[in-house]
């Protein structure tokens, strides 16, 4: 069992590679934007705050996003747990330490997808995903067999992110710069850090990153 961190800017591949390996080795994806995302269709006062601030492509406070991930680390995760998106600040990643300690747990990894910005407008753009199942794909690179059809569960229901257009992804990039990149020197300085070619064939990124995971 491992805990990992996949760390990447948006569009990166780090929702792709955690589901394949919460199919391929049982691991459990907790996934910040999917948690908020949920949050959002609440249709709340907060779950409509956070909405907002998601399609400005600005990031939530770290209060709400540490709350979540305390809450899903208290549940346990057989496999290990796969935090996509999380932590996104110095302050989200202090608490991720704290809280792992707190629960007797520790992170083995923490994989660094890089990929250059210019890839990731085409990635961002191109990009639906089942409502049902959460199957990620590409207009492009990675279409449904059938046209309209999940190839996972046979929903219909494929959808397109609010904050997945040209405006919101240089915000969102910007986030990343400012807040989030400091955490690649914070966990080489741990002697944590692993990075792996995002830009590579899915399958080669696959195969990086269960390299890493066999070597953790
Ligand atoms: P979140 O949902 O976490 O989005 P993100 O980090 O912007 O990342 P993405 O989901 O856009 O990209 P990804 O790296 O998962 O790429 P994917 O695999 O889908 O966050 C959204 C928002 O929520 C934030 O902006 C913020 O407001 C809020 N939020 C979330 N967490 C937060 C936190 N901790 N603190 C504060 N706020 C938070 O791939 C993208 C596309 O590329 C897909 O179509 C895929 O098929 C394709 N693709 C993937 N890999 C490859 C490959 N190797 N080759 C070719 N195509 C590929």
């Amino acid at each position: 069992m491992a805990n990992i961190i996949l760390l990447g800017p948006p569009g990166a591949g780090k929702g792709t590679q955690a589901k394949r390996l919460v199919d391929e080795r049982g691991m459990v994806q907790l996934s910040t934007g999917d948690m908020l995302r949920e949050a959002k269709s609440s249709g709340t006062a907060m779950g409509n705050r956070v909405a907002e601030v998601m399609a400005r492509g600005e990031l939530v406070t770290d209060e709400i996003v540490i709350g979540l991930i305390e809450e899903k680390l208290g549940q346990g995760a057989g496999g290990g747990f796969i935090f996509d998106g999380f932590p996104r600040t110095l302050k989200q990643a202090d608490a991720l330490g704290e809280l792992l300690a707190r629960t007797g747990q520790g992170l083995d990894a923490v994989i660094e997808m890089q990929v250059d910005d210019a890839a990731l407008v085409a990635r961002i753009t191109g990009r639906f995903t089942c409502g049902n199942c959460g199957e990620v794909y590409h207009d492009a690179t990675r279409p449904t067999k059938v046209a309209g059809t999940c190839d996972v569960c046979g929903s219909h229901d494929l959808k397109r992110r609010a904050d997945d257009n040209e405006d919101a992804l240089k915000t969102r990039l910007m986030e990343y710069y400012k807040k989030t990149s400091p955490l690649i020197g914070y966990y080489y300085a741990k002697g944590q850090l692993s990075s792996v070619d995002g830009l590579a064939e899915m399958d080669a990124v696959a195969a990086a990153v269960a390299s890493v995971l066999d070597n953790a």
